[in-house]
C-alpha cells in the first residue's frame, strides 16, 4: 500500500512497500510556503497538483524480485538534475542508473559516474517546476525515455520525496533545506589551484610554487597526489617528504596552502600502523566468508574501513594526525566509490571463465566486459551498521564517499578546530556537499570534454552540489597550448578551479606552452581574484539557500524553452553569462541572449535579449555577458587569499538602477557561523540625472576587509561631475580612463 504524508508546505513523500537505508541523510524541516501543493488521488492515479494544475502523475507502483518501480506519465516535461551525468543539461530521452563507479573512460554514454544523486526538476515552459527525490541509498533507475517515466530502485519499497518550486531555484532551494548545504568554505579555496599526477619530491612541488610567485602567477593551493606517500600507504609519508613538516612551513612562507590525496584503501601489512589500529577495533569491511574483504588498488592489497559505524569513522579521523601535524590544509577524497582495480575472488572467477571448456558467447564477452569496465568487483562486501546490523554492499556504495567525507570532516574538528574544512571528493551522494566540494575525475585533454564539462557541472549545481568544477586542461591525454588557453578562460568562472593532469601525459602549469600562453592564462587567473567579492556573496547565497553558484540559462527565464537545453553558455550568479569557446582554431560563436538587455564586459557593447548574435572570441578572449542594471563586485588581484589585510571593493554599475549584496567574513573561522561577518546592500537609483546610491550593511559585525569602496558607472559615459549622491550626500566623483567614478568610506556604515 502507498501512503502519502505532507512533510511541510512544499514537500510530500510518498511510500511504497519496504525499504530500507542503512543512513539517514534526509532532515525533516518545516517549510512555511504560500502554496496549494497538494497530492491528488484519483483512482489508482496519484496527481501532483499547485492550485488546480496538474505539474506531475503518479501512475504506477510495482514491486517485484527486489526491485521497486513508480511509473510517472510524462507529457511535455524537461528533466534537470541527477547529478552528475554525462551528456547534455535535459535528460528526457535518457535511461540512467546511479551507483557511484570509477570508469575514468567518460565517453558520451557512460552511465553511471562517481557521483549519484537520485534527485531532478521536473520543468514545463507554463508551469511552476517541481522536483523528485528518490530517498534511497540502494542503486536506483531513471528512465525517462518515453511518454512515461519510471523511477526505479533496488529494494523491496521506495520512498520518494515530491518537491514544489514555483522556480528552479526554489526547488533546489527546498530540496537542500532536507538534504543539506554547502557551507562558507575557506576563502584560499576559490584561489587557482594547481596539481599534478604527481610533484612527487618536495622540491618538485617547492619549484612549483616558486614558479608561481617569481611570474606573478596568482595561486593558493599546490596539491600532493599519490606519490607524497611511502609505498602509497595512507597517511604515511616517503622518503621524498621526508620532513614533511618543513617542506609545508616553506610553501606557507610564500602563501600556498598544500592539499594531500586520501584513498580509503589501507595497505594490508602487518606492522603498518595505520592496518594495525583499525584491525584492533575490526575496523574493515568484510567479505561474505566474514574475513576482512580485500581488493587491489595503489598499494596492493587492501582492507577498506566501514565507515558505516561511527566508531570507524571516529578512528579515521585520528589517523589524518601526521598530516595535520605537518600543517596540510585540505584533504582530496579520491577512489572513494570505492574504486577497486581487481580482488582475487574476482581473479579466479576470471581464470574460471577463460578456462572454460564453453565456446565464446555473447554471455562471456558481457562478462568479460565487465570484469574490464565495469570494476564492480566490491560488491562481494557487506558492511555492519552502529547497532551491529549486516549491511549488503549494494545500499551502502552510494553513500560510501559520503560517509567518509563525514570522517574526514571530524578529522578537521578534531586537528583545526574553528578552522573550516577543505575536502575535494570524486565520488558522493544527495548531500555530499555538506561535507565536500566535489571535481568531476578523470576526464581527458579533448575539445569534447571541455564543452561537456559544462552541463556536467552545471547539473551538479543543479542537484545541490554547488561547489564543484573539473580538471582543468584534462587529466588524461596531452593538452594543446589552445586547448589550455580556452579551458583556462572557462575554468575562471567554475566555482573550483584547479588545473590537474595524470602521469604521463604533457605538464599544463601556466607556463607549460611558452611565454604567449602564459601571459594569456595570467591575465585570466588574475581575473578569478578580481572576482573574489562576487563569487564569495555567491557561495554565501549558495550557503543560505542551496542556489547553485555556476547555473543554466532557464534558472533566469524558465519560461525561455530556448534556454533549456544551452548547453554551451552559463550564468554565474543571476547577472553574468559566460559564452565561452570550445572548438579549435575558431574565433566566434552564436550567443544566444535571454530576456532583457546585456553588455559585452570587453567592451560595453549593449544586446538585447531573445536573439542569437555572431560574437568574436580570439584565443585571448572569452565573451561575458552582464546584464543591464546590474552591479559586479570584485577587488583587486593579489597572489594569493588574503595577501592583503585591507581590500578595495570595486562595484562595477551597469544601466540606470540596480542593486546587489556584497558578503564578507574572515574567509577561514567559523566564526561566521556565529554571526561574525558583515553584508552591504549597495542600490543605484537614478532621479533626474542624479544618481542615488544608497550603501547599507545589513550584518555588521565582523571588522572588515574592504574600507573603502569605488563605484564606477560603466556604461554612463557621458555623465557629468556633481551628479552622484552616497546615501544622500553629494561625493564629488572623478574621471578614470574614461569611466566616472565615485569612492566612499565602508567603515563608517
Ligand atoms: C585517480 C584520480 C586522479 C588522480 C589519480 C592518482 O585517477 O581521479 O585525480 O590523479 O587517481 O591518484
Amino acid at each position: 500500500m502507498k501512503k502519502i504524508k505532507k512533510m511541510n508546505d512544499v514537500i510530500l513523500k510518498i511510500s511504497f512497500g519496504n525499504f530500507s537505508n542503512p543512513v539517514n541523510i534526509v532532515k525533516n524541516v518545516a517549510i512555511k510556503a504560500n502554496c496549494d501543493f497538494e497530492a491528488v488521488e484519483e483512482g489508482e492515479d496519484v496527481v501532483f497538483v499547485s492550485n488546480g494544475e496538474e505539474l506531475a502523475r503518479l501512475e504506477k507502483l510495482s514491486s517485484e524480485n527486489g526491485k521497486t518501480w513508480a511509473r510517472f506519465n510524462s507529457s511535455s516535461a524537461h528533466f534537470f538534475g541527477f547529478g552528475e551525468k554525462m551528456g547534455f543539461l535535459d535528460k528526457r530521452g535518457r535511461n540512467m542508473k546511479m551507483m557511484n563507479m570509477d570508469n575514468p573512460l567518460h565517453t558520451p554514454d557512460l552511465d553511471p559516474m562517481y557521483v549519484s544523486i537520485p534527485f531532478f526538476i521536473v520543468l514545463s515552459p507554463k508551469k511552476p517546476a517541481m522536483g523528485f527525490y528518490v530517498n534511497s541509498t540502494s542503486r536506483s533507475f531513471f528512465n525517462m525515455e518515453g511518454d512515461s517515466y519510471t523511477l526505479g530502485v533496488e529494494d523491496d519499497g521506495i520512498e520518494f520525496y515530491a518537491i514544489y518550486g514555483p522556480t528552479v531555484a526554489d526547488v533546489i532551494k527546498h530540496f537542500t533545506a532536507v538534504v543539506g548545504r554547502i557551507s562558507m568554505p575557506p576563502a584560499w579555496a576559490l584561489g587557482y589551484q594547481q596539481s599534478r599526477w604527481s610533484y612527487a619530491t618536495a622540491q618538485e612541488a617547492l619549484d612549483v610554487s616558486h614558479k608561481m610567485r617569481q611570474d606573478g602567477i596568482p595561486c593558493d593551493v599546490i596539491y600532493l597526489d599519490i606519490d607524497y606517500m611511502k609505498g602509497y600507504r595512507v597517511f604515511t609519508w616517503g622518503d621524498r617528504f621526508n620532513d614533511p613538516k618543513k617542506f609545508v612551513d616553506e610553501m606557507k612562507k610564500s602563501g600556498f596552502k598544500v592539499v594531500v590525496i586520501m584513498d580509503p584503501g589501507v595497505k594490508e601489512e602487518d606492522g603498518y600502523e595505520v592496518y594495525e589500529s583499525g584491525k584492533a577495533i575490526n575496523a574493515f569491511a568484510k567479505s561474505k566468508s566474514g574475513n576482512n574483504f580485500t581488493g587491489y588498488v595503489w598499494p596492493g592489497k587492501c582492507v577498506f574501513p566501514d565507515f558505516l559505524r561511527s566508531d570507524v569513522r571516529n578512528w579515521w579521523a585520528l589517523q589524518h594526525k601526521s598530516l595535520f601535524e605537518a600543517g596540510v590544509d585540505g584533504i582530496w577524497n579520491d577512489m572513494n566509490e570505492p574504486s577497486i582495480v581487481w580482488t582475487d575472488t574476482n581473479t579466479q572467477e576470471l581464470k574460471n571463465l577463460l578456462s572454460s571448456d564453453e565456446p565464446m558467447d555473447f554471455t562471456l564477452l558481457e562478462k568479460l566486459k565487465e570484469f574490464t569496465f565495469q570494476k564492480d568487483h566490491a560488491y562481494e562486501i557487506t558492511h555492519m551498521d552502529d547497532s551491529n546490523k549486516k549491511w549488503p554492499h549494494l545500499k551502502v556504495r552510494n553513500v560510501y564517499a559520503l560517509l567518509e567525507a563525514m570522517a574526514t570532516t571530524k578529522a578537521f574538528e578534531i586537528y583545526r578546530p574553528n578552522k573550516r574544512p577543505f575536502i575535494l571528493s570524486r565520488a558522493g551522494f544527495a548531500g555530499i556537499q555538506k561535507y565536500a566540494a566535489v571535481w568531476t575525475g578523470d576526464n581527458s585533454s579533448w575539445w569534447e570534454h571541455l564543452k561537456t564539462e559544462m552541463p556536467i557541472s552545471m547539473g551538479l549545481g543543479l542537484s545541490g552540489v554547488s561547489f564543484c568544477g573539473t580538471d582543468v586542461g584534462g587529466f588524461g591525454g596531452n593538452a594543446t597550448a589552445e586547448l589550455l588557453v580556452r579551458w583556462m578562460e572557462i575554468g575562471t568562472f567554475f566555482p573550483f578551479f584547479r588545473n590537474h593532469s595524470a602521469i604521463g601525459t604533457r605538464n599544463q602549469e601556466p607556463w607549460a606552452f611558452g611565454e604567449n600562453v602564459e601571459k594569456i592564462l595570467k591575465k585570466y587567473i588574475k581575473m578569478r581574484y578580481e572576482l573574489f567579492p562576487y563569487l564569495y556573496t555567491l557561495f554565501f547565497q549558495s550557503y543560505k539557500s542551496g542556489t547553485p553558484i555556476m547555473r543554466p540559462l532557464f534558472m533566469y527565464d524558465q519560461s525561455d524553452e530556448n534556454l533549456y537545453n544551452l548547453n554551451d553558455e552559463f550564468m554565474v550568479g543571476n547577472s553574468m553569462i559566460v559564452a565561452p569557446v570550445t572548438e579549435p582554431n575558431v574565433t566566434w560563436r552564436p550567443v544566444y541572449l535571454p530576456k532583457g538587455e546585456w553588455i559585452d564586459v570587453r567592451n560595453g557593447e549593449k544586446y538585447d535579449g531573445k536573439k542569437v548574435y555572431k560574437i568574436d572570441a580570439p584565443l585571448d578572449e572569452i565573451p561575458v555577458f552582464v546584464k543591464e542594471d546590474s552591479i559586479i563586485s570584485k577587488t583587486d588581484s593579489m597572489n594569493y587569499f588574503f595577501e592583503k589585510e585591507k581590500m578595495m571593493l570595486y562595484l562595477d554599475f551597469y544601466g540606470q538602477r540596480a542593486s546587489t549584496q556584497v558578503y564578507e567574513d574572515d574567509g577561514e573561522t567559523l566564526n561566521y557561523k556565529k554571526g561574525i561577518y558583515n553584508l552591504y546592500q549597495v542600490s543605484v537609483e537614478s532621479e533626474s540625472a542624479i544618481y542615488n546610491v544608497s550603501v547599507k550593511a545589513l550584518h555588521k559585525e565582523y571588522e572588515g576587509r574592504y574600507k573603502k569602496a569605488v563605484i564606477s558607472f560603466m556604461t554612463l559615459k557621458e555623465l557629468k561631475s556633481s551628479t552622484v549622491r552616497i546615501n544622500g550626500e553629494m561625493i564629488k566623483p572623478y574621471f578614470e580612463n574614461g569611466i566616472l567614478k565615485v569612492v566612499f568610506d565602508l567603515e563608517v556604515l
